[in-house]
């Protein structure tokens, strides 16, 4: 199964970066697991046909996925103009909304997405879903400042039932902290919702950053299937 799913990934990213990175390009780089094959395969491209890329990171792992392949990372606060964002996804439903944000780093990922002309998602077949909650179990992530972790938390509870629980660190004692020092509650919901109303009361609750719910972003998604199509 793991080399399946690995396969899959790589012919997601493979294919995404062939079809969508052109010359004098600046591209955001999402977090994940998928998108290390995407990096891999946009270093290839750079020193192959001497192509001059930028690279607006969505993360401290994919600074270093960047730096570590030899490409350039550019800051967004000085590179606004993305031309393309690549990004891996927990979730995706039919219409194209996304559940981000296993990773943790939603909120970068989201500024970078929103700021590209286009933005592009790279996953396996298992991310591939008809609504939201059928496939990950794990629930949407919010960010949220540390104080505000318990109130959003209930609030999210008794107003869209499920539950909100604060993520804890595998290999640390305590909650997992962002890249931006802030918690994440991974919320359980327990029916269908409408996305879009629900990730704009989240986003409305005082202490929220944001959320992993991605409505209205991605222009395309590249599945990788187990049999080796794209
Ligand atoms: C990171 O915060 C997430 O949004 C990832 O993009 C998402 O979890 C996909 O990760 P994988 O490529 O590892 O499945």
């Amino acid at each position: 199964l793991n080399k399946a799913v690995e396969d899959a990934k790589k012919l997601a990213a493979y294919a995404a970066v062939d079809y969508h990175v052109k010359d004098n390009q600046t591209v955001g780089i999402g977090s994940g697991s998928t998108i290390i094959h995407a990096v891999k395969r946009l270093a290839e491209r750079v020193k192959a046909e001497n192509l001059n890329i930028l690279c607006v990171p969505t993360s401290s792992q994919a600074r270093q996925l960047i730096h570590d392949n030899g490409l350039t990372v550019v800051d967004i606060k000085r590179h606004l103009e993305i031309d393309v964002a690549i990004d891996g996804a927990d979730e995706v439903d039919s219409e194209l909304n996304l559940i981000k944000g296993g990773g943790g780093c939603l909120t970068q990922e989201k500024i970078v997405a929103s700021c590209a002309k286009s933005f592009i998602v790279i996953a396996d077949y298992r991310k591939d879903s008809s609504a939201l909650g059928e496939q990950w179990k794990k629930g949407i992530p919010v960010e949220v400042i540390p104080m505000a972790y318990v109130p959003v938390s209930r609030a999210i509870q008794s107003q869209f039932g499920g539950s909100a629980d604060l993520r804890m660190a595998v290999s640390k004692a305590g909650p997992v902290v962002t890249d931006n020092g802030n918690f994440l509650l991974d919320w359980r919901f327990d029916q269908e919702h409408n996305w879009s109303a629900v990730n704009t009361t989240i986003k409305m609750m005082p202490g929220v950053v944001d959320t992993g719910l991605f409505i209205n972003l991605a222009e395309r998604v590249y599945f990788g299937m187990e049999d080796g199509t794209v």
